[in-house]
């Protein structure tokens, strides 16, 4: 089981804003859930702090029973969370023809380029 307790998010600084305030969750294992909520309500801001790429300003996160607060992504990851982007990960500095390499080297039967340029993320 995950355990959000109290947590809480904060963005520091002048324009400074608590995105998230005092969630307290409890996700069971074997079942899937959906979060919903407006734009900008938070939805990406959560799971950004489960997967521990945020740390929250207060609260506890316990993964059957264990405190994974403290714990980074790697961390994490091992303990088997797992965080898919909204936006497929652009690779800075890969030149097309190394996009198409990586995806060519997966996908042997496949000579479409779209196709190919399609499992990078690029269309
Ligand atoms: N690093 C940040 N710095 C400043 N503001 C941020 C940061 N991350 C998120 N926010 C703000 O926090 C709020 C929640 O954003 P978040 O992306 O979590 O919402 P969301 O529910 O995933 O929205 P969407 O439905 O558009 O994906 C927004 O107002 C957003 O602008
Ligand atoms: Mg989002």
């Amino acid at each position: 089981m995950l355990d959000l307790q109290g947590v809480s998010f904060e963005i520091e600084g002048e324009n400074g804003t608590e995105i998230l305030n005092g969630i307290d969750l409890k996700l069971y294992d074997k079942k899937i859930y959906v979060i919903t909520g407006p734009n900008g309500g938070g939805k990406s801001s959560l799971a950004k702090i489960i997967m521990g790429i945020n740390k929250p300003t207060s609260g506890k996160i316990l993964l059957d029973g264990q405190d994974i607060t403290d714990m980074n992504i790697t961390e994490r990851a091992r303990l088997g969370i797992g965080y898919a982007f909204q936006y497929p990960p652009r690779f800075k500095g890969l030149k097309v023809k190394e996009l198409l390499e990586m995806s060519a080297s997966r996908n042997s039967e496949k000579v479409n380029l779209y196709d190919l340029l399609h499992d990078v993320g690029y269309s």
